[in-house]
C-alpha cells in the first residue's frame, strides 16, 4: 500500500561529502538506492547553480537509475528549466536560491513573481513535471501558487525547526499554527501540500501529525545522523516517527 505521507529524501549532501575531498564517494545514487530500500518513498536532489553539492551528472545517474520518483529542486532560470525539459522528472520544485547563502534561507516570492512564474512553469507542465512552489505558509503565496497552476506547494519549515532548536517555544508552537492553516488553506485551493527544510527526530512529529500534509522532504538530519547509526536505519526512524503522528501516537 503507497505511504499515506510519503517521505522523500534528499541525498544533496551526501554529495557535499564526496566533494569535500574531491573523490567519487560517497555516491548520491547508491545512498539514494539504499534510502528507498530503508523506506523511503522518493528523492530529492537539489541542483544548484553553484553546483556546489550536486552535479549534473548526478542528475544524469539518479534519473537513470532510481526506479522510484525523482523530486529534482532547482532556481527559476533558464538553465535549469532546459535541463528539467531534458529530463523530465516526476517532479519539479521551484526553489529561491542565493549564492551566500548556506541553504535556502526563505520561500519563494510567488505573488511577485507571478506573470514571470506562471509562464515559466507551463512547459513543464506540459512535460509532465509535478511543479512544486517552495514558499512559506503565508496565504497571499499559497493563493498565488494555486492561480499559476502549480500542482503542489511545499511549505518551509526551516524557521518552526529554528524556533524549537533556540528553545523558543512559544513561537515554535505560533509557527506551526501558521503551518497548520497554511497547510488548510492550500489543500482547500486544490493543491497538494508538502513539507521541509531543517527537520529532524525532534521536530517531524508535529509537522508529520498535520493531515493535509503528503510527503515530507528531509535531508541534511538524515545524512548527518547516518554518520551515528547508519542512513538505511536514521530513515526507518524517521519513516517510524511519521507513522506515530499520523497515528496520533
Ligand atoms: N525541501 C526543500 C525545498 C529544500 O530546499 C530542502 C533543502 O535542500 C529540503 C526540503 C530539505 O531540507 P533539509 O536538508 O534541511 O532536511
Amino acid at each position: 500500500m503507497a505511504n499515506l505521507l510519503r517521505l522523500g529524501v534528499n541525498v544533496d549532501h551526501v554529495a557535499t561529502l564526496r566533494n569535500a575531498r574531491g573523490s567519487a564517494y560517497p555516491d548520491p545514487l547508491r545512498a539514494a538506492i539504499l534510502a528507498q530500500q530503508a523506506g523511503a518513498d522518493g528523492i530529492t536532489a537539489h541542483l544548484r547553480e553553484d553546483r556546489r553539492h550536486i552535479v549534473d551528472a548526478d542528475i544524469d545517474t539518479l534519473i537513470a537509475g532510481l526506479t522510484c520518483p525523482l523530486n529534482f529542486e532547482m532556481a527559476a532560470t533558464s538553465e535549469m528549466q532546459a535541463i528539467a525539459l531534458r529530463h523530465k522528472p516526476h517532479a519539479v520544485c521551484l526553489v529561491p536560491e542565493k549564492r551566500a547563502e548556506r541553504t535556502t534561507e526563505g520561500g519563494l516570492d510567488v505573488a511577485g513573481d507571478e506573470d514571470r512564474l506562471a509562464a515559466y512553469i507551463a512547459p513543464l507542465r506540459e512535460a509532465g513535471c509535478r511543479v512544486s512552489m517552495f514558499i512559506g505558509h503565508d496565504a497571499e503565496q499559497i493563493r498565488a501558487s494555486a492561480r499559476i497552476g502549480a500542482a503542489v506547494v511545499e511549505l518551509h519549515t526551516g524557521h518552526y525547526c529554528d524556533l524549537h532548536a533556540d528553545g523558543h517555544l512559544a513561537e515554535r508552537d505560533a509557527e506551526l499554527a501558521l503551518l497548520v492553516a497554511g497547510a488548510k488553506l492550500a489543500k482547500s485551493l486544490g493543491l497538494e501540500v508538502h513539507a521541509g527544510h531543517g527537520l529532524t527526530f525532534d521536530t517531524v512529529k508535529p509537522i508529520a501529525a498535520i493531515p493535509e500534509i503528503q510527503e515530507l522532504n528531509i535531508g541534511h538530519f538524515l545524512i548527518c545522523e547516518a554518520v551515528f547509526m547508519g542512513l538505511g536505519p536514521a530513515i526507518a526512524q524517521m519513516r517510524h516517527l511519521m507513522e506515530q503522528a499520523r497515528a496520533g501516537a
